[in-house]
Parts: C-alpha cells; sequence; structure tokens
C-alpha cells in the first residue's frame, strides 16, 4: 500500500471501530498529522479520561497507553506498537519503592506519569512535568517520596523549599544526555533566541533556561511570544507542531541526541495493524486498576 492508501484504510478502519488516534507530542510527523488529538502526557490523560469513543488507539510509550486504560477500564485501549516503552518508568519496580515507602513512613508518594500502573498503584497522588509544582504544593505532607525522574524531582524541590523531597535515581536516557555546553553553544550561535526545555533535563541544562515546560507548555509559550526565535531542549517531535503553527518563527533543536527511540517506532503501520487487527490491547489486573485510578484522578482534581 502507498502512504495515500494507507491513509485511506486507516481513517475507514477507524470508523468502522469507533475508534478515536490519540498521539503525543513526540510522534513521528505522519503519525502526528493523522492523530485526532494530540499533546502532552497530562492532556492526552485528561482526553482520555472522558472520551466517547469505544477504542482508543494511543501512539506513544507503554505508560501512557496503561493511562488510559486505567481511567477508561471500559474501553478497549489499543498501544500501536508493543515495542514502545519508556526506559525512565523502567528505573522503578514496586519491590524497590516499598523498601522506600517502609524507610519513610509518614512521607506522600508521588509518581511522574512515566511509571507502570504497578507503580502507580503503590502511589498516593501522579503528577506530569505540566502540574508537578502544583500537585506537591496541594499536598499536606511536609515529606515526599518523588518517583522516578531525578531531574522532574530536582526541579520542583527548588520550587517548593518548604518540602523535604526524596528523590529516586531515575532520569530520561534522552533528556539527561544534553550538556551545558551544549546549551552555551547553542546560545553563542544564536544569540538573540529563547531557550526552552523540558524539566527532565538536567539541572545545569534547566537553570539558565528563559523557560521550563512540559511538551505542550513549550509549544503554546513559543506561540504565544513576541520572540522569533527558539532553542528547543526537549524530543524532537514537538518541531511538528511548533513549524505548523509559527511558520514566521525559527527553532533551532537545541542537542542531536534530542531523540526518544521508543517515541520513533510507531509508524503508520503500526496504526493499521493496530486497528485491523485489534493489537496490542492493554489489560491490567482489576486491584491494578483501582489502586491507580485514585492515584491519576487525584492529580486530575488538582488543579
Ligand atoms: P510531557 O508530559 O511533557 O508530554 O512529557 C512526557 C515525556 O515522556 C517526556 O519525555
Ligand atoms: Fe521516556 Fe524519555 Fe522517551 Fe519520554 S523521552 S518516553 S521520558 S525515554
Amino acid at each position: 500500500m502507498d502512504k495515500k492508501e494507507l491513509i485511506r484504510s486507516i481513517l475507514e478502519l477507524k470508523q468502522q471501530r469507533n475508534a478515536v488516534i490519540v498521539a503525543h507530542n513526540y510522534q513521528i510527523d505522519d503519525v502526528q498529522a493523522l492523530a485526532d488529538v494530540i499533546g502532552d502526557s497530562f492532556a492526552l490523560s485528561k482526553y482520555c479520561a472522558s472520551s466517547p469513543r469505544d477504542v482508543i488507539v494511543f501512539c506513544g510509550v507503554h505508560f501512557m497507553a496503561e493511562s488510559a486504560k486505567i481511567l477508561s477500564p471500559q474501553k478497549t485501549v489499543l498501544l500501536a506498537e508493543i515495542q514502545a516503552g519508556c526506559p525512565m518508568a523502567d528505573m522503578v519496580n514496586v519491590e524497590d519503592l516499598r523498601a522506600m515507602k517502609r524507610d519513610h513512613p509518614h512521607a506522600a508518594v508521588v509518581c511522574y506519569i512515566n511509571t507502570s500502573a504497578a507503580v502507580k498503584a503503590e502511589c498516593d497522588i501522579c503528577c506530569t512535568s505540566s502540574n508537578a509544582v502544583k500537585v506537591i504544593q496541594s499536598l499536606a505532607e511536609e515529606e515526599i517520596i518523588f518517583v522516578p525522574d531525578k531531574n522532574l524531582g530536582d526541579y520542583v524541590a527548588k520550587k517548593v523549599p518548604e518540602k523535604r523531597m526524596i528523590i529516586w535515581d531515575g532520569f530520561c536516557v534522552t533528556h539527561h544526555r544534553v550538556t551545558l555546553e551544549e546549551v552555551q553553544k547553542a546560545k553563542e550561535a544564536h544569540p538573540d533566541a529563547l531557550v526552552l526545555v523540558h524539566p527532565e533535563c538536567r539541572p545545569e541544562v534547566v537553570e539558565p533556561a528563559d523557560f521550563v515546560g512540559s511538551t505542550r507548555q513549550i509549544i503554546d509559550f513559543a506561540a504565544a511570544s513576541k520572540e522569533r526565535k527558539f532553542i528547543i531542549g526537549t524530543e524532537m517531535g514537538v518541531l511538528y507542531s511548533l513549524k505548523k503553527g509559527n511558520p514566521e518563527k525559527t527553532f533551532y533543536l537545541l542537542s542531536p541526541g534530542l531523540i526518544c527511540p521508543n517515541m520513533k517506532k510507531t509508524r503508520l503501520e503500526s496504526v493499521y495493524n493496530a486497528l485491523k487487527e485489534m493489537r496490542y490491547a492493554i489489560e491490567l489486573e482489576e486491584e491494578i486498576i483501582i489502586k491507580a485510578r485514585t492515584t491519576l484522578e487525584r492529580m486530575l482534581k488538582v488543579e
């Protein structure tokens, strides 16, 4: 099938299955162009909690599709590409988290959305990069266990100094790779550009940035800004919306390493096969769904 035919077949199948295609901002351009909804982790969770369709085809990574299933357990949630995982989410497991909880029995346990459903089921509340500060400010406890991203944890700890944060030693292999030297070089090459970064970057990269936010917040900031040049410190997939929405502005990727191989696994063929074969359906234990839903819903109530 050529590309045109493939897209036509996907749209037909989508209709037949009463499905919606959702895609994260890091997906390849073809998948973003095809999707009904594009967004950051928070927006996609919110959408999936109230989607009117029977089937959700998730173009993203495993924990995102799990979150969709937790929030819409009666729906069929398909992860378009089964091999698309998140190495950071795999850096925390239930056993080790339980040990940390035993060492800090009075702490509130906050998980970044980049965690498995089983880990979410062990936590009090979830957060994303767009609301982590607000979520932690909303808690009565002074002591906070934060898993698994040490860079996001460090960013939040600086914003909420009244809390005592116990931060897991995880990181995003893609964002953690970016160095201060790369920031300095990019600023030298484009002195009139603003630097916009994701809080999954190292503290020394976040510190000199002009704006720090989730993928959606970076896209919205660039659209609203009067400036015309931006150095982008997050995965290169965001360039799709940035360029499409702002043809008069210029965007420079902060580092050539800003590519998440897992986010790039989903192709148009993956979406076609998902709808045709109804694969790969996310299945979770009832008990995990109930506990993890409380963790996610508590986050959705913080606004
Ligand atoms: P956002 O919440 O900004 O979409 O980020 C998700 C993610 O995996 C970043 O690497
Ligand atoms: Fe996970 Fe990083 Fe890829 Fe996001 S960019 S999905 S945190 S590995």
